[in-house]
């Protein structure tokens, strides 16, 4: 039994639900006015024989007590077990890993240890003098672990080798590579080496720069379940604490967040170079409604960086606040994603290191996304011409329909009017017109956000639905957390044939009976899916890992879900004739009133659990 098991089983949920809700008798089980949304009649239900609760209103979600325990408290998935293992008189083993990662962790761990040495001695001179010529002070080299690769090649996999390992692990964990000759060799040589740790502090990978101009300028470690470069954020594991207490700054690379580190600016963390996930988004979201963007002067203007933030303003709308109201309902606020524009030619790294004070100024004056994004739009407009500010408001109707209704909303109509000089009636009016609307659809506007958001748009197959998938079938014990699942949140046919299926089988099945339930004769496509599905590998993760992978996955797909209706609404809207009735705009608001109201309710519960 795994500890969690073992915490639930020793637990009553009525016991503990009643606690905090008051529970009434009704027939097997329990009931009372849901504390996760203002209702009058009874929607919230607990299920003695299940040891399960579920709200049947409006927030449709139920899990265990654990996830009931997550929410009504607004605790992390680990902090609410540590609370509830303390109730049931339980102790919990020590954070238990997957034991593969842990291995390449600590060969990570000692190939740093390693490169810190060789920057120390006698062969890390010159890359001494030039940290020193950049700024980087000795603390900050310690702190970061920034270390040297020796240049031979192979040092470091002789060094490892004479400490036990294996070439095979070494291979696997990523610092040595197999070679065209067949011949293992070092994969970092003769480079300036930033360990890369996850927002947990596991050391996953190095970045690594070119001290002598080779290309390219930086080397990663090997893409992997391990280093996901679209799921780090460099300095995460030390920035945590800062970020909650003053905002997320985020900046480009590894020098950048060493030099803000080094001058006290804790709050700080580095994207890598690439653009921002949602994955991140959401990661600082947890955390903090404040988040601000350095961005280089050269890329703020251009296509893919305005795609990047319609993807950080979509995804950065609201925050659930983790302080709850007495009533146990958590509370959402708009968040405020801000922008500085780089000074011409200009690092936050050399900014900082010139002047913090500079810095500081920078980061205050940050303007919003919002503003920045419809000054983009109407900066390379023409606005001398009623037609060319027309065409302005036709292009940044998509982008304002995707916005979250409310304030967030009106800020951008605002801004828009403004920078065209005319009145925000006339451009509301615009807007609403549907002829507008199907403007912004012609193929030499920009793409809109919600066309380029999903990094799976252009896959023929769906990640994130097969992932939940291989976590429903391969683990039968997280049918409980996969309550708020419904066919619908699968966008492929064959997905959502075999989560229908699988609804079927019904609770209390093993591994091989749930497989068995669900295969069934013809349907060739779905049969191979499943086939698809068994044989992948999933990332190793113990029951508590899985737990909480669900409840994320749960949470995206059903967001994802809504903003796809929406996505649908605002077609229909703008694919619609002129002398439509005024009622189809009310759609769009009431979905999005839903989506927040929704992201309001599950997002404290993905918060918490992956937090
Ligand atoms: N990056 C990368 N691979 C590249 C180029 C850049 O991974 N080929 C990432 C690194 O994380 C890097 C960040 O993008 O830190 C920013 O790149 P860049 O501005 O070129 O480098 P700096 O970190 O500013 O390095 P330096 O100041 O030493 O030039
Ligand atoms: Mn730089």
């Amino acid at each position: 039994m795994t500890a969690v098991d073992d915490v639930k089983s020793r637990l009553d949920i009525v016991e503990i639900i009643s606690q905090r809700v008051p529970l009434q008798r009704s027939g097997n089980s329990y009931k009372a006015p849901c504390p996760f949304h203002q209702e009058k009649t009874p929607s919230f239900h607990v299920f003695p024989d299940r040891q399960s609760w579920r709200c049947f209103g409006a927030c449709a979600t139920g899990g265990d007590v654990l996830s009931f325990v997550m929410k009504a408290e607004g605790l992390e998935f680990g902090e609410a077990l540590k609370q509830m293992a303390q109730v049931a008189g339980v102790t919990l083993p020590q954070r238990g890993q997957n034991p593969q990662n842990e291995a390449a962790y600590k060969i990570n761990e000692d190939t740093r240890a390693y490169f810190q040495r060789t920057l120390a001695s006698a062969q890390g001179v010159s890359t001494r003098e030039y940290l020193e010529k950049r700024g980087v002070d000795k603390q900050a080299i310690e702190a970061f672990g920034v270390g040297l690769s020796p240049s031979d090649g192979e040092s470091l996999k002789n060094h490892l080798i004479r400490e036990g390992y294996s070439p095979e692990e070494l291979v696997s964990a990523g610092v040595v590579r197999v070679g065209d000759d067949g011949v293992s060799h070092d994969l970092f040589r003769g480079r300036l080496m930033f360990p890369i740790r996850d927002a947990h502090g596991n050391l996953v990978g190095f970045g690594a720069r070119t001290l002598d101009g080779t290309e390219p300028k930086y080397l990663n470690s090997p893409q992997g379940p391990m280093f996901d470069k679209s799921r780090i954020l460099y300095a995460m594991d030390r920035a945590r604490t800062g970020v909650r207490k003053n905002g997320a700054v985020i900046v480009e690379g590894y020098m950048d967040a060493i030099a803000a580190h080094q001058a006290g600016f804790k709050n700080v963390i580095a994207q890598m170079g690439t653009a921002l996930t949602e994955f991140q988004v959401d990661e600082i979201r947890r955390l903090t409604g404040k988040m601000t963007m350095a961005l280089d002067q050269d890329a703020a203007g251009q296509n893919a960086t305005l795609r990047s933030l319609d993807v950080v303003l979509q995804n950065f709308r609201t925050k659930t606040v983790n302080k709850q109201r007495p009533d146990g309902t958590t509370q959402t606020v708009d968040a405020d994603p801000r922008i500085i524009v780089m000074p011409p030619g200009q690092d936050p790294d050399e900014v900082i290191h010139r002047s913090p004070s500079d810095w500081t100024n920078l980061v205050e004056s940050a303007i919003p996304a919002i503003t920045f994004r419809i000054n983009a739009i109407t900066g390379r407009g023409d606005l001398t011409s009623p037609e060319g500010k027309a065409r302005c408001v036709a292009e940044a109707a998509p982008f304002i329909h995707l916005l979250a209704g409310g304030i967030q909303q009106a800020n951008a109509i605002e801004q828009l009017a403004g920078n065209l000089s005319v009145p925000i009636d006339t451009v509301k009016a615009a807007l609403s017109r549907p002829s507008v609307a199907r403007r912004t659809r012609q193929p030499e506007q920009p793409r809109s956000a919600a066309s380029t958001a999903s990094p799976f748009a252009k896959l023929d197959h769906d990640p994130m639905e097969e992932y939940c998938l291989q976590l429903l079938l391969g683990h039968p014990e997280v049918r409980e957390m996969a309550g708020g699942l419904r066919p619908e949140f699968f966008t492929r046919h064959e997905n959502r044939e075999l989560f229908a299926r699988w609804l079927d089988v019904g609770p209390g099945m093993d591994k091989d009976k749930t497989l068995a339930a669900v295969r069934r004769d013809g349907d060739d496509e779905v049969t191979a899916q499943l086939k698809t599905l068994t044989e992948k590998p999933m990332i190793p993760s113990d029951a508590t890992g899985r737990a909480k992978s669900l409840a994320e996955v749960v949470t995206r797909l059903e967001e994802r879900n809504l903003k796809n209706l929406k996505m649908e609404e605002v077609k229909r809207f703008a694919d619609s004739p002129p002398d439509v009735e005024d009622g189809e705009q009310d759609d769009i608001l009431l979905l999005n009133e839903q989506i927040k109201k929704n992201e309001g309710l599950r997002r404290g519960q993905a918060q918490e659990i992956s937090g």
